[in-house]
């Protein structure tokens, strides 16, 4: 039985050498099992020792198993060393260099139609105005009869809109807040209020039209206050908003709540009143809608037309920020188009 012994050396130094050639973890597995599983020659040997005679068998078993500690024991070994250099290796290729420099992400910028609503916000902000926010949703009240449009009135055809179930609309215009202002003011006294917000009508969406849109709406109540002011008003903030070299014109126009109503033009900005494509020829840009408070929606609000007169107005954002940039299509503030906005990014 000496060649038992003879025969598990030979295993082992055999095992030990195709160790040396082991690289990687998945062949060490194939390794073990090839050396040190059920199957392999040395637990054939094991099986072998039955034959031996009794005496023999604990020396021989020792001497098996020895073998057999010796292989396991360098699996062992080897494991460890595979699974470091593996761990070293990744870390290696993972390393995160702290010293590159960052990668920029898109930074979003804030739409033209935002920047153009905070800047009329500003201009009368400055001149003393209080802002006053709104409500999307309004009752035919608010947006219509306090407004001098009764149920009925061909007014409201033109500002035709999107009724909600039950009571309420999206309000046609931000005029709705006038009469919000008038009724809540419990003084009854002089104000001075803008306010901006999103108007929206049942239109049909083309280059200059669209369901939603934006105004600022100002609202001014005093003694004595006329036409003159309004004037003075606007052209000041026409002078803030397009440069100091514009004028404004008054013509003559048509709103149930103003009396007298106009349609306020500033003078184009591009051929400084010559005529071009952007004026149509003419040297004017209609900016605005505006008109002397109608003492029937002053009364309606609770004041004294006798004593108090006012003024308002309603700016279109869109079509200012339209002019101011050289926008050619109002859909373009809605569509959030990055490359579009990234031109309004502020540099920093
Ligand atoms: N609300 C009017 C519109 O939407 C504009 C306007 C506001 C006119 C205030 C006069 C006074 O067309």
């Amino acid at each position: 039985m000496e060649d038992l012994i003879q025969e598990a050396r030979r295993l082992r130094e055999e095992a030990e050498k195709e160790l040396h050639e082991v690289l990687s973890l998945p062949s060490l597995q194939e390794w073990r099992n090839r050396h040190l599983s059920k199957k392999a020659p040395l637990s054939a040997l094991m099986a072998r020792l039955r034959e031996a005679p009794p005496e023999e068998r604990g020396s021989l078993g020792a001497g098996l198993n020895e073998a057999r500690k010796a292989l396991e024991g360098l699996f062992g070994e080897k494991e460890r060393a595979l699974r470091e250099e593996a761990l070293t290796k990744k870390l290696e290729s993972e390393r995160v260099d702290v010293t590159l420099p960052g990668r920029r992400d898109g930074i979003g910028a804030i739409n033209p139609f935002r920047l153009i609503e905070d800047e009329i916000v500003q201009i009368f902000a400055g001149m003393g105005y209080r802002v006053e926010e709104g409500h999307d949703v309004e009752t035919e009240r608010y947006n219509f009869e306090l407004l001098n449009m009764p149920e009925g009135h061909p007014a409201r055809d033109m500002q035709d809109t999107f009724y909600l179930e039950g009571e309420g609309l999206l309000r046609t215009q931000t005029s709705a807040s006038q009469a919000h202002v008038l009724e809540e003011n419990e003084e009854k006294g002089p104000l001075a209020i803008i306010s901006p917000g999103k108007c929206y009508r049942r239109d049909d969406d083309d280059m200059t039209h669209s369901h939603q849109f934006g105004q600022v709406e100002g609202l001014l109540v005093g003694e004595g206050v006329s036409m003159a002011d309004l004037k003075g008003t606007l052209a000041l903030f026409a002078r803030k908003m397009f440069g100091e070299k514009r004028e404004i014109r008054l013509r003559s126009s048509y709103f149930p709540f103003t009396e007298p109503s106009v349609e306020v033009d500033v003078s184009c900005a591009r051929c400084e009143g010559k005529g071009c494509s952007m004026c149509k020829g003419t040297g004017w840009i209609e900016i605005l809608g505006a008109g002397e408070v109608h003492p029937d929606v002053l009364r309606k609000g609770g004041y004294d037309p006798e004593r108090y007169q006012g003024f308002a107005f309603g700016v279109g954002i869109e079509r200012v920020a339209m002019l101011r940039y050289g926008i050619d299509d109002i859909r373009r503030f809605y569509q959030d188009d990055a490359r579009f906005l990234a031109g309004f990014r502020e540099e920093d």
